[in-house]
Protein backbone atom coordinates (compact mmCIF):
# COMPACT_ATOMS: atom_id res chain seq x y z
CA UNK A 1 0.00 0.00 0.00
CA UNK A 2 1.25 3.98 -0.60
CA UNK A 3 2.72 5.30 2.23
CA UNK A 4 0.81 8.62 3.47
CA UNK A 5 3.10 11.35 2.78
CA UNK A 6 3.61 13.94 5.83
CA UNK A 7 4.46 17.41 5.61
CA UNK A 8 5.98 18.41 9.30
CA UNK A 9 5.96 21.53 10.89
CA UNK A 10 8.74 22.77 13.03
CA UNK A 11 9.62 25.97 14.56
CA UNK A 12 12.50 24.82 17.48
CA UNK A 13 14.37 21.66 18.49
CA UNK A 14 12.82 19.06 16.41
CA UNK A 15 12.42 15.84 19.15
CA UNK A 16 8.90 15.13 17.80
CA UNK A 17 10.07 15.50 14.03
CA UNK A 18 12.58 13.12 15.21
CA UNK A 19 10.62 10.02 16.13
CA UNK A 20 8.80 10.58 13.34
CA UNK A 21 11.48 10.35 11.38
CA UNK A 22 12.98 7.56 13.20
CA UNK A 23 9.38 5.83 13.10
CA UNK A 24 9.21 6.20 9.25
CA UNK A 25 12.81 4.57 8.73
CA UNK A 26 11.51 1.43 10.54
CA UNK A 27 10.14 -1.56 7.93
CA UNK A 28 6.47 -1.47 7.81
CA UNK A 29 5.76 1.84 9.28
CA UNK A 30 2.56 3.12 6.62
CA UNK A 31 4.18 7.05 6.40
CA UNK A 32 6.80 8.38 5.21
CA UNK A 33 8.08 12.39 5.52
CA UNK A 34 8.00 14.40 1.88
CA UNK A 35 8.51 17.80 3.10
CA UNK A 36 9.55 19.57 6.67
CA UNK A 37 8.73 23.53 7.05
CA UNK A 38 10.58 25.28 9.46
CA UNK A 39 9.40 29.17 9.68
CA UNK A 40 12.63 30.03 11.60
CA UNK A 41 16.11 29.52 9.94
CA UNK A 42 17.65 28.63 13.74
CA UNK A 43 15.26 25.30 14.39
CA UNK A 44 17.46 22.60 15.37
CA UNK A 45 15.05 20.36 13.92
CA UNK A 46 16.08 21.07 10.12
CA UNK A 47 19.69 19.65 10.86
CA UNK A 48 17.42 16.75 11.83
CA UNK A 49 15.41 16.54 8.46
CA UNK A 50 19.01 17.12 6.44
CA UNK A 51 20.50 14.57 8.27
CA UNK A 52 17.57 12.05 7.15
CA UNK A 53 17.81 12.98 3.71
CA UNK A 54 14.45 14.66 3.97
CA UNK A 55 13.57 17.97 1.93
CA UNK A 56 13.25 21.04 3.72
CA UNK A 57 12.07 24.90 3.62
CA UNK A 58 12.67 27.49 5.42
CA UNK A 59 10.19 30.27 5.16
CA UNK A 60 10.12 33.05 7.39
CA UNK A 61 6.41 34.37 8.66
CA UNK A 62 8.78 37.50 8.68
CA UNK A 63 8.91 37.68 4.86
CA UNK A 64 5.47 37.62 4.47
CA UNK A 65 2.67 40.71 4.54
CA UNK A 66 -0.12 38.98 6.85
CA UNK A 67 -1.28 35.35 8.02
CA UNK A 68 -2.53 34.24 5.00
CA UNK A 69 0.05 35.29 2.82
CA UNK A 70 2.11 33.16 4.73
CA UNK A 71 -0.02 30.79 5.18
CA UNK A 72 -0.54 30.17 1.12
CA UNK A 73 3.24 29.98 0.34
CA UNK A 74 3.32 26.92 3.07
CA UNK A 75 0.28 25.49 1.38
CA UNK A 76 2.26 26.00 -2.19
CA UNK A 77 5.24 23.86 -0.81
CA UNK A 78 3.09 21.58 0.77
CA UNK A 79 1.01 20.57 -2.27
CA UNK A 80 4.23 20.71 -4.94
CA UNK A 81 5.87 17.98 -2.32
CA UNK A 82 2.56 15.98 -2.59
CA UNK A 83 1.86 16.10 1.09
CA UNK A 84 -1.51 14.69 2.37
CA UNK A 85 -0.98 15.09 5.85
CA UNK A 86 0.20 17.60 7.96
CA UNK A 87 2.13 17.01 11.73
CA UNK A 88 2.56 20.42 13.78
CA UNK A 89 5.36 19.36 15.92
CA UNK A 90 6.53 22.59 18.14
CA UNK A 91 4.94 25.04 15.14
CA UNK A 92 4.56 28.06 17.19
CA UNK A 93 2.77 29.85 14.96
CA UNK A 94 -0.87 30.34 14.74
CA UNK A 95 -2.64 29.65 11.23
CA UNK A 96 -4.92 31.47 9.60
CA UNK A 97 -8.56 29.71 9.27
CA UNK A 98 -8.26 29.18 5.33
CA UNK A 99 -4.94 27.43 5.60
CA UNK A 100 -6.54 25.37 8.74
CA UNK A 101 -10.06 25.03 6.57
CA UNK A 102 -7.74 23.58 3.53
CA UNK A 103 -6.40 20.54 5.84
CA UNK A 104 -9.35 19.77 7.12
CA UNK A 105 -9.23 16.38 9.06
CA UNK A 106 -6.09 16.17 7.33
CA UNK A 107 -3.98 18.10 9.84
CA UNK A 108 -2.75 17.27 13.53
CA UNK A 109 -0.83 19.15 16.98
CA UNK A 110 0.77 17.95 19.88
CA UNK A 111 0.16 20.31 22.67
CA UNK A 112 1.90 19.88 25.64
CA UNK A 113 -1.23 19.57 28.35
CA UNK A 114 -4.10 17.63 29.06
CA UNK A 115 -6.59 19.24 27.19
CA UNK A 116 -8.98 21.23 27.22
CA UNK A 117 -7.26 22.51 30.34
CA UNK A 118 -4.30 24.75 29.45
CA UNK A 119 -4.56 25.84 25.84
CA UNK A 120 -1.56 28.65 24.47
CA UNK A 121 1.68 28.64 25.59
CA UNK A 122 3.53 28.20 28.87
CA UNK A 123 1.50 25.28 30.04
CA UNK A 124 4.33 23.64 32.55
CA UNK A 125 4.71 26.95 34.87
CA UNK A 126 0.66 27.41 34.09
CA UNK A 127 -0.25 23.94 35.71
CA UNK A 128 2.83 24.24 38.32
CA UNK A 129 1.16 27.51 39.63
CA UNK A 130 -1.90 25.88 39.93
CA UNK A 131 -0.53 23.16 41.74
CA UNK A 132 -2.91 20.24 39.68
CA UNK A 133 -1.34 16.61 40.35
CA UNK A 134 -1.43 15.43 36.39
CA UNK A 135 -0.22 16.67 33.52
CA UNK A 136 0.46 15.54 29.66
CA UNK A 137 0.17 16.21 25.88
CA UNK A 138 -2.80 15.58 23.68
CA UNK A 139 -2.53 14.93 20.10
CA UNK A 140 -5.87 16.83 18.33
CA UNK A 141 -6.71 17.65 15.10
CA UNK A 142 -6.54 21.25 14.41
CA UNK A 143 -9.33 23.06 14.09
CA UNK A 144 -9.87 27.45 13.45
CA UNK A 145 -10.17 27.66 17.70
CA UNK A 146 -6.62 27.51 18.89
CA UNK A 147 -5.56 24.04 20.69
CA UNK A 148 -9.64 23.11 20.66
CA UNK A 149 -9.84 20.24 17.74
CA UNK A 150 -10.92 16.47 18.15
CA UNK A 151 -8.82 14.89 20.74
CA UNK A 152 -7.45 11.83 19.29
CA UNK A 153 -5.01 10.77 22.48
CA UNK A 154 -3.49 12.01 25.62
CA UNK A 155 -0.81 10.55 27.84
CA UNK A 156 -0.74 11.57 31.16
CA UNK A 157 2.49 12.05 33.37
CA UNK A 158 2.12 13.21 37.39
CA UNK A 159 3.38 16.65 38.43
CA UNK A 160 6.45 15.93 41.32
CA UNK A 161 6.72 18.46 43.99
CA UNK A 162 9.79 20.25 43.00
CA UNK A 163 9.16 20.28 39.53
CA UNK A 164 9.96 23.29 37.14
CA UNK A 165 9.00 23.97 33.99
CA UNK A 166 11.44 22.17 32.63
CA UNK A 167 11.52 19.24 34.62
CA UNK A 168 7.61 18.60 33.94
CA UNK A 169 8.77 19.61 30.24
CA UNK A 170 10.82 16.57 30.32
CA UNK A 171 8.56 13.91 31.59
CA UNK A 172 5.83 15.37 29.22
CA UNK A 173 8.31 15.08 25.81
CA UNK A 174 9.00 11.50 26.66
CA UNK A 175 5.09 10.96 26.29
CA UNK A 176 5.08 13.27 23.36
CA UNK A 177 7.66 10.83 21.53
CA UNK A 178 5.61 7.86 22.55
CA UNK A 179 2.56 9.55 21.41
CA UNK A 180 2.97 10.92 18.47
CA UNK A 181 4.41 8.34 15.90
CA UNK A 182 2.10 5.41 17.39
CA UNK A 183 -1.09 7.46 16.52
CA UNK A 184 0.67 8.66 13.25
CA UNK A 185 0.81 5.00 12.17
CA UNK A 186 -2.85 4.37 13.21
CA UNK A 187 -3.86 7.54 11.03
CA UNK A 188 -2.16 6.19 7.75
CA UNK A 189 -3.79 2.70 8.81
CA UNK A 190 -7.15 4.48 7.98
CA UNK A 191 -7.98 3.59 11.80
CA UNK A 192 -8.87 7.60 13.06
CA UNK A 193 -12.05 9.33 12.05
CA UNK A 194 -13.57 12.24 12.94
CA UNK A 195 -17.44 11.71 13.84
CA UNK A 196 -19.50 14.34 15.05
CA UNK A 197 -15.99 16.48 16.52
CA UNK A 198 -15.37 13.14 18.14
CA UNK A 199 -12.29 11.24 17.37
CA UNK A 200 -13.21 7.09 16.96
CA UNK A 201 -11.14 4.13 16.40
CA UNK A 202 -11.59 1.30 13.67
CA UNK A 203 -10.31 -1.32 12.89
CA UNK A 204 -9.82 -3.47 16.59
CA UNK A 205 -7.41 -0.35 17.63
CA UNK A 206 -5.50 -1.43 21.29
CA UNK A 207 -4.33 1.80 22.31
CA UNK A 208 -2.25 0.02 24.74
CA UNK A 209 -2.10 0.36 28.51
CA UNK A 210 -0.53 3.85 28.81
CA UNK A 211 -2.16 5.96 25.90
CA UNK A 212 -5.17 7.70 27.77
CA UNK A 213 -7.49 7.75 24.93
CA UNK A 214 -10.41 9.81 26.54
CA UNK A 215 -12.32 9.79 23.52
CA UNK A 216 -13.61 6.33 23.43
CA UNK A 217 -13.29 4.93 26.91
CA UNK A 218 -13.18 1.11 27.42
CA UNK A 219 -16.15 -0.64 29.48
C1 LIG B 1 6.64 20.06 22.20
O1 LIG B 1 6.75 19.79 23.56
C2 LIG B 1 5.22 20.41 21.82
O2 LIG B 1 4.29 19.82 22.66
C3 LIG B 1 5.21 21.90 21.99
O3 LIG B 1 6.47 22.32 21.56
C4 LIG B 1 7.43 21.31 21.84
C5 LIG B 1 8.28 21.13 20.62
O4 LIG B 1 9.36 20.31 20.91
N1 LIG B 1 4.17 22.48 21.20
C6 LIG B 1 3.51 23.57 21.55
O5 LIG B 1 3.75 24.19 22.56
C7 LIG B 1 2.44 23.99 20.57
N2 LIG B 1 1.66 25.05 21.11
P1 LIG B 1 10.23 19.70 19.73
O6 LIG B 1 10.60 20.85 18.78
O7 LIG B 1 11.45 19.16 20.42
O8 LIG B 1 9.43 18.64 19.06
Amino acid sequence: MAKLKLGVLISGSGTNLQVLIDACATAGYPAEIALVISNKATAGGIARAEAAGIPVAVISHKDFDGREAFDDAMHEKLTEAGVEFICLAGFMRILSDRFIERWHDRMINIHPSLLPAYRGLDTHARAIADGVRFAGCTLHYVRPDLDNGPIIAQAVVPVLPDDTPDTLAARIQVQEHRLYPAIVRLIAEGKVTVEDGRVVYGGGVDLGENLTDITSPRT
